[in-house]
């Protein structure tokens, strides 16, 4: 099979950062569905991975999770796919990535794709749209029918990937959403895809919110630099209300205002359920299915704005470029695997 690879660890700025190689067909586990993969997202843990260090793979290591595609043959105790079925997932962090011709994924964490998309608009979705929703349902146990509606989420970074799906699942929710957004082009997306209230992250954030008539904000969902932000959190987060951060802290954060404030912080990530196998891991396939049907209800877009193709190391090399830059609106994907 086709696929893409690294086997040095190397600066987005070197075209040998990917290699196109060919490779032995996967074959599925017992509970693995093998997937014919029609589209990948890149997201910045696949940057994250791909780190420059010195070590060397003695075999091409595959990265990317996020796809769409066909299943092509199931494992011996499969029961929710069969062959043909139109499916898309992110995949488990722990196992080779889906940059390939042929994929292998445990069904639990995979979806039929929503019917009103292609492969490339359904690929722009999973990792991202199960982020925000663990964040918000899972971790900061907002109710996704609305018993929460009209209490205030303030979202740190809301034209990235996350950002996207973040702003159209919160607003499901009934929250009013202040999204941050630096430049207009990003503003503009944010506003487009439902944000009540757009701010910018360039500029102190507290004045900006008092002058939507707000002391505190209920929720806040940081999607961007936590240690950045952790004073304004600490300041604009209302008192009980809730935190939950995706991107990890660099250096110990100080606890006294989130404390003072008895405010609760949580932690998500994504890759959580499929790297410890939770006995609950198969939420995700819920919560995909449910994304998808939404989907198919007009209720979500998808947040693919570019797409890529065919999939090989030098598109792949400029996708990661765009990530590196920080300045991604919604999705980059790559689609087919060219002649
Ligand atoms: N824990 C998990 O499971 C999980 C899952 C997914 C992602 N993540 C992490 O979450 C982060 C965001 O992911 P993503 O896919 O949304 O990234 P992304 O698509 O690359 O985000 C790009 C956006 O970030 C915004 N941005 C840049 N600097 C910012 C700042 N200082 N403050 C606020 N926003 C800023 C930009 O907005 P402007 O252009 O308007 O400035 C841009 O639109 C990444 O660090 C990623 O690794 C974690």
């Amino acid at each position: 099979m086709k696929a893409v690879a690294l086997t040095r660890y190397l600066p987005v700025s070197d075209p040998q950062c990917f290699v196109d190689v060919d490779l032995p067909d996967a074959q599925p586990g017992p509970r693995d569905l093998l997937v014919r993969v029609k589209a990948v997202s890149v997201n910045p843990i696949d940057t994250k991975v791909r780190t420059p260090s010195d070590k060397v793979e003695v075999q091409p290591r595959v990265i990317g999770w996020d796809a769409a595609g066909v299943v092509q043959a199931v494992g011996a105790e499969v029961s929710l796919f069969k062959p043909g079925d139109e499916v898309y997932y992110a995949g488990d962090i722990t196992r080779p990535g889906c940059d390939s011709e042929l994929h292998r994924v445990d069904e639990r964490i995979v979806a039929l794709k929503p019917k009103s998309l292609d492969f490339a608009q359904a690929a722009a979705l999973p990792l991202t749209a199960i982020t925000a929703w663990e964040a918000y349902f899972d971790r900061m146990k907002i109710d996704p029918a609305g018993a929460h509606r009209g209490a205030s989420l303030l979202m740190l970074g809301g034209a990235g990937g996350v950002g996207s799906i973040g702003i159209q699942i919160a607003k499901m929710a009934g929250l009013v959403v202040i999204a941050t957004a630096s430049r207009p082009q990003s503003q503009a997306w944010c506003r487009e895809l439902g944000a009540d209230h757009v701010i910018d992250h360039k500029q102190p954030l507290r004045p900006q919110i008092e002058a939507l008539g707000l002391r505190y904000v209920d929720y806040i969902a940081c999607w961007s630099d936590l240690d950045q932000y952790w004073d304004t959190i600490g300041d604009l987060i209302r008192p009980q209300g809730a935190i939950c951060s995706i991107v990890g802290n660099r250096a110990p954060l100080a606890q006294d205002a989130v404390r003072a404030k008895s405010a609760t912080f949580s932690w998500e990530l994504m890759f959580t359920r499929a790297r410890f196998t939770t006995p609950d891991m198969i939420e995700q396939h819920r919560l995909l299915t449910k994304v998808a049907a939404l989907i198919d209800a007009g209720v979500f877009r998808t947040t693919l704005r570019e797409t890529l193709s065919p999939i090989n190391a030098s598109n792949l090399r400029t996708a990661h470029a765009r990530l590196e830059s920080g300045s991604m609106i919604g999705k980059l994907v790559l689609s087919g695997w060219g002649a």
